[in-house]
C-alpha cells in the first residue's frame, strides 16, 4: 500500500471557500471520506491512461489520439488535485492510502487491435461514461460555488475521456475482422462483471441530506440508480450500436449473478 500526499500541492494554490455550518457533522464525515477517496481514485486512473499509450501505438492507432490519451494521464492527476483542495477546504488532509492498484489487463493471445479494444471499451466506453453520469448528477445538485466549479472541470475533461472510448470503438469494431470481433465479444461480460463489482459499495452508502449532497456527501442508493441507468440505456445500447454483442453479454452476467 503506497501513500498519497497532496498536502504540499494543495498548499501552491489559494484556498477554497466553501460555508459548511449547515451541514450536518454525518455529512460533513461522509462528504470528506468521498473527496478522499475520490482523490486517490482520481490519482490511479491517470496509470490506466498511462497503460494505454503502449498497446494503442502497437495497434497502430492515430497519433492524435495516442496524444489524447497520454494528456488524459495528466487530466486524471489535476482530478485528484482539485478533489484535495475542496477536502481541505472542508477541514480534511489531503493525505490518504491508495487502494490496490490493479494492472491493466495485456490480453495476451489476441491481436493488438482486439487487446487496446477491450480496455478502451472497458475504460472509455464503460468506467469514463458511467463517470460522466455520476458527476452530472452530483454537479446537478451542488451548492456552492467552488464545488460546483471544480465539478464543471472534472465533468468537462470525463466527457472528453469518454468520448474518445466511444470514437475508438465506432470506428474499428465495425471492420473488426471475425476473430477480433469474437474476441472483443468474449471480454465483455468480464468488462460487465467489473464494472457491477466496482459500483456494487453504492448500495451499502447511506444516503446524505440534501446539505450534504450540495457539498458531496454520497446519496448511495441514488449513485446505484444513475449506475444501473447509464450501463443499460446508454453503454449495452451504444455497444450494440456498433456492432458488438453486448445485450447478450449483460444478459449473461445477470443470469451468472442469480445463479450465484
Ligand atoms: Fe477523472
Ligand atoms: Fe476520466
Amino acid at each position: 500500500m503506497s501513500t498519497l500526499d497532496l498536502r504540499r500541492a494543495t498548499r501552491r494554490r489559494p484556498a477554497l471557500e466553501i460555508d459548511v455550518r449547515d451541514v450536518p457533522a454525518a455529512d460533513l464525515e461522509a462528504a470528506r471520506d468521498n473527496w478522499r477517496e475520490r482523490m486517490a481514485s482520481e490519482h490511479a486512473s491517470a496509470r490506466v491512461f498511462a497503460a494505454l499509450v503502449a498497446p494503442m501505438m502497437r495497434a497502430g492507432l492515430p497519433e492524435d489520439d495516442v496524444r489524447r490519451v497520454s494528456e488524459m494521464v495528466t487530466q486524471e492527476l489535476d482530478h485528484a488535485r482539485l478533489c484535495a483542495r475542496v477536502l481541505v477546504a472542508l477541514g480534511g488532509e489531503a493525505v490518504t492510502t491508495m487502494p490496490r492498484l490493479d494492472d491493466v489487463p495485456e490480453h495476451a493471445g489476441v491481436s493488438p487491435l482486439a487487446a487496446v479494444l477491450r480496455n478502451v471499451i472497458s475504460i472509455g466506453c464503460c468506467s469514463e461514461t458511467v463517470a460522466v453520469a455520476l458527476v452530472a448528477t452530483e454537479r446537478e445538485l451542488a451548492g456552492p460555488e467552488a464545488v460546483r466549479r471544480v465539478l464543471d472541470q472534472i465533468l468537462a475533461d470525463e466527457i472528453k475521456h469518454s468520448r474518445l472510448g466511444w470514437r475508438l470503438v465506432k470506428r474499428h469494431a465495425p471492420l473488426l475482422s471475425l476473430r477480433d470481433r469474437a474476441d472483443v465479444e468474449a471480454y465483455l461480460p468480464d468488462v460487465f462483471e467489473h464494472q457491477l463489482r466496482f459500483h456494487a459499495p453504492f448500495l451499502q452508502m447511506p444516503c446524505a441530506s440534501d446539505a450534504g449532497t450540495a457539498i458531496g456527501a454520497p446519496h448511495g442508493r441514488s449513485n446505484w440508480t444513475v449506475f444501473v441507468e447509464c450501463m443499460t440505456q446508454t453503454i449495452v445500447p451504444g455497444l450494440e450500436a456498433c456492432g458488438l454483442g453486448a445485450a447478450e453479454a449483460w444478459a449473461e452476467v445477470q443470469r451468472r449473478r442469480a445463479a450465484a
